[in-house]
């Protein structure tokens, strides 16, 4: 998707032109994928623009941050008010919002510790990741031949940059072959998630995810949709699940901040279901639309308001 550009970017402590926000081209992250990232989006309500989940996602990020000894150099309040100061001087009502900590400019050699720890925080204006459309009429996937990196490659309790380089092969080789996302096994052949998203089955009204152990990143959406899910009184487990098991699921969809809840309407060709959103996948989104606009106070703590 492209990026709109606005009038700042916060980094390393203040707001500054959008095209001054510049890195050193021997910064450690840009050789060796050293950071640690967030994708967040805050929403329109009736109260101003609403950060969804933006401590959960903050503490994610200082928990990728402390996996690769990483100290971010500032705390969580200076990021909340960081985040909520930048939206502001955007002028948005509703976006995509990216904050990141890198490893910048200093040593070079595989060793982060010396280097310093950069960190800035865009936001721009986003759509729907896999197209507005593909909400209702949902998305056609591919098994990938790229595999998920294990555990003990590289630890999917992180959303560090580098490890996204597996997600890139994926993403590239199933729209290169026409499907619009590519979903990952790990090496044991389970399901673990999309490119960039996770991944949900429903059989005879039960909704089933891969368990985090299998490779999957923590989705913050994950766990909102599990939550909701509950919530609305559909029994929701964690367990291994086969490619077949996409193939004969009453339905499946990716959830994530980009994506949101998106429908998979094809897996490999195999007509998932009805062949468009089902019924359970529309009752969560519905929810869950609900809930980020600030229109349900049952999950009320899940949004921080810009203009508090
Ligand atoms: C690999 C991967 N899996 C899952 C997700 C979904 O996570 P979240 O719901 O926290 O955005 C993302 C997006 O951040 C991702 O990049």
């Amino acid at each position: 998707m492209p990026i709109t550009e606005v009038e700042k970017i916060w980094m390393n402590g203040q707001l500054v032109p959008w095209h001054e926000a510049k890195v050193h081209v021997l910064s450690h992250a840009l050789h060796y994928g050293s950071g640690v990232f967030e994708g967040i989006r805050a929403y329109e309500t009736s109260r101003g623009p609403a950060v969804w989940h933006l401590d959960a996602h903050l503490d994610r990020m200082y928990s990728s941050a402390g996996i690769y000894f990483m100290e971010i150099p500032y705390s969580k309040a200076e990021l909340v008010d960081a985040v909520k100061e930048t939206i502001r001087a955007a002028g948005l009502q509703s976006c995509y919002i990216r904050p990141i900590a890198f490893r910048g400019y200093g040593e070079m050699g595989v060793s982060p510790l010396a280097n310093p720890v950069d960190v800035s925080i865009a936001v721009w204006p986003w759509g729907t990741y896999l197209g507005e459309e593909a909400l209702e009429q949902g998305v056609r996937v591919k098994i990938s031949s790229w595999k998920r990196h294990d555990q003990n490659s590289l630890p999917s309790a992180a959303k560090a940059t580098g490890g996204y380089l597996g997600s890139i092969l994926a993403k590239v080789d199933a729209t290169k072959s026409g499907y619009d996302e590519a979903v990952l096994l790990n090496d044991d052949g389970y399901v673990t998630e999309g490119s960039g998203e996770n991944i949900f089955v429903v059989n005879g009204g039960t909704i089933v995810t891969p368990h985090t152990g299998h490779g999957c990143l923590a989705g913050v959406t994950r766990s909102s949709v599990m939550t909701i899910a509950r919530d609305l009184g559909f029994p929701v487990v964690e367990q291994n699940l086969v490619r077949t098991d996409l193939y004969t699921a009453d339905e499946v969809f990716f959830t994530g901040t980009a994506a949101e809840i998106t429908p998979i309407r094809e897996v490999d060709d195999r007509t998932v279901g009805a062949g468009h959103r089902g019924p359970v996948t529309k009752a969560l989104q519905d929810a869950f639309f609900a809930a980020t606009k600030g229109d349900d106070p049952t999950y009320a703590d899940w949004l921080t308001y810009v203009d508090d």
